[in-house]
């Protein structure tokens, strides 16, 4: 609560509304986090809908609320919280029980009410394996859940009268989706899974677009959703060559669509890989056939480097943006696995005739072979920590030495790998050019590849999933 505190203390959002969604186990905690909250809120919405909070009184079945405890929790955080205080409702009540809460709530002095959240749980399958890597099963949202939020909100309006305030969400993501959940009721409307996949500039147009088919009637936000529904592929591995202990490279029976710049997400399923299971973000050595260079650091990895000949995997995307080929020059510098994703961009630019440098670099000539073997566009240049192949040192000193030697005008640089490695790269090649001549991408913690959970969201707000993953750097 403390953390929280202090972020919104120092958060800049003053031109903005701020719901505080709020669970707690007890009336009392909920007041409390309420009272906490109310210096920097404008309204406070009691979750009583979530079904991933066990233990928070917020789950269906045995923790499930009753409209008693819903008018305890409300009632005392009316006592705690002087704006207006919103309790938020699941559809996965029938709708008598719908209503029994909804009443239980305003007849506590609820301001407004709010709904709905995810319909669920459910154990959801692709290609015969479950899906998700816990056990609870996930929660539905977005077009499925569209047609139960519109019965909700009719249910909502009639219970409450013509006066109290609802919010909905569910499935909402055009302007004749709200146009229809107002004509039911609503008064405001929240959008939520509609946004995957939208980049924070396409993010700006769909809403500006949303704001206009409001006042005039239209219809044109539709055009920026972006959800990639193509959901996964299968492949089995053709070879999978060894290069040391620790990196391999996964040549797969088929090929994948990619841009260079982009990226897939390797899923292993929980009844086929018990001990690796889950999906993580990896980049293409080449598309045709698909193939990962892998660094074993954990669980994931360690089990998809010792995959054999035959055996499964599947692949999401692609995912981020291509990059723009369109340039004059480019310098590319890589390091460890991040040298997998330049190669197609720097191929991509030798078939177009366009000049490229690389300065690529690893720990020693084990780590680099892969490169070594098949890097082979433009000019490329090559460095191991212990000097084992190529330059002696690491890649960034070898462009320090390198980079007034180059004929820089028009040049654009790519860099992937390390963090470290990409914050010296970006200080020396900023002697040079400006920020928007540097794209940049780190091989950081992604989990949900559609901009939705914001783990990859850069101090800027950024999100490499959507926004990159190669990005100028943050000035
Ligand atoms: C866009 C993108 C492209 C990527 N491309 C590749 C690729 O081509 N080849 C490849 O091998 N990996 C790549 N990665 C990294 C990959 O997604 C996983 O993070 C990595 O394989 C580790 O997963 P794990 O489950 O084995 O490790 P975990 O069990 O999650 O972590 C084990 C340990 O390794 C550390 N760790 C996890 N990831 C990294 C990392 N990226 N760098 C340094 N330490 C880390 C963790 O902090 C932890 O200490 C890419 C990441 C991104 C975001
Ligand atoms: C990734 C994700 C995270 C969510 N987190 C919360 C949450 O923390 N609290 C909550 O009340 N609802 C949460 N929800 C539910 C949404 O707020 C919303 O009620 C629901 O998804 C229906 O709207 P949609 O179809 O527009 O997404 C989440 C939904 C998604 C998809």
């Amino acid at each position: 609560m403390d953390a929280i505190v202090e972020d919104l203390a120092e958060f800049n959002y003053h031109d903005r509304s701020l719901l505080a969604s709020i669970f707690a186990d007890t009336p009392e905690e909920m007041a409390y986090v309420a009272g906490r909250l109310e210096p920097f809120a404008d309204a406070a919405e009691l979750n009583f809908s979530c079904r991933h909070s066990p233990g928070h009184g917020a789950t269906h079945g045995s923790q499930a609320h009753t409209p008693t405890s819903i008018g305890e929790f409300t009632r005392a955080v009316k006592s705690r919280f002087g704006k207006p205080v919103i309790p938020k409702f699941s559809p996965n009540d029938s709708n008598e029980e719908l209503k029994a809460k909804i009443r239980a709530a305003i007849d506590a002095g609820a301001d407004g009410i709010s709904l709905i959240n995810t319909m669920g749980p459910e154990v959801f399958e692709i290609d015969g394996h479950p899906a998700l890597t816990s056990d609870v099963g996930g929660s539905l949202s977005g077009d499925g859940i569209r047609e139960r939020g519109f019965e909700c909100t009719k249910i909502a309006r009639e219970e409450v009268g013509p006066d109290v305030p609802l919010i909905v969400t569910g499935g909402l993501s055009t302007a004749e989706h709200i146009r229809k959940s107002r004509a039911l009721g609503a008064t405001l409307n929240g959008i939520g899974t509609a946004l995957a996949g939208m980049s924070t500039s396409i993010l700006a147009k769909y809403f500006t677009a949303l704001d206009f088919d409001l006042e005039n009637g239209t219809n044109t936000a539709e055009q920026y959703l972006v959800f990639n529904r193509s959901g996964h592929k299968k492949f089995r591995v053709k070879e999978n060559y060894k290069y040391t202990d620790d990196l391999s490279m996964l040549v797969l029976d088929d090929g994948f669509e990619i841009e260079p710049g982009q990226f897939v997400f390797t899923w292993l399923p929980k009844d086929m890989y018990r001990e690796g299971d889950g999906e993580k973000p990896y980049s293409l050595y080449d598309n045709d056939p698909a193939t990962l260079v892998v660094q074993r650091r954990g669980k994931l990895s360690n089990v998809l480097a010792n995959l054999r000949p035959g055996e499964e995997l599947y692949l999401r995307g692609p995912c981020g943006n291509p990059v723009d080929l369109d340039i004059e020059k480019a310098i590319l510098v890589g390091g460890g696995t991040g040298i997998a994703s330049l190669r197609s961009i720097a191929r991509a630019l030798d078939e177009r005739g366009v000049p490229t440098t690389s300065f690529l670099g690893a720990v020693d000539r084990d780590h680099i072979s892969f490169a070594e073997e098949s890097y082979n566009s433009g000019d490329v240049r090559f460095a191991t920590n212990d000097g084992s192949f190529g330059r002696h040192g690491n890649i960034t000193a070898y462009l320090l030495d390198k980079i007034g030697t180059l004929n820089l005008e028009h040049g654009v640089f790519f860099n992937c790998g390390p963090s470290q490695m990409i914050r010296s790269a970006e200080i020396f090649e900023g002697r040079y050019v400006g920020s928007e001549s540097m794209f940049s991408s780190e091989e950081q913690e992604t989990s949900c590849g559609y901009g939705l959970c914001a783990r990859c969201a850069r101090e800027d707000g950024l999100r490499s999933c959507v926004d990159g993953y190669f990005m100028n750097p943050i000035c």
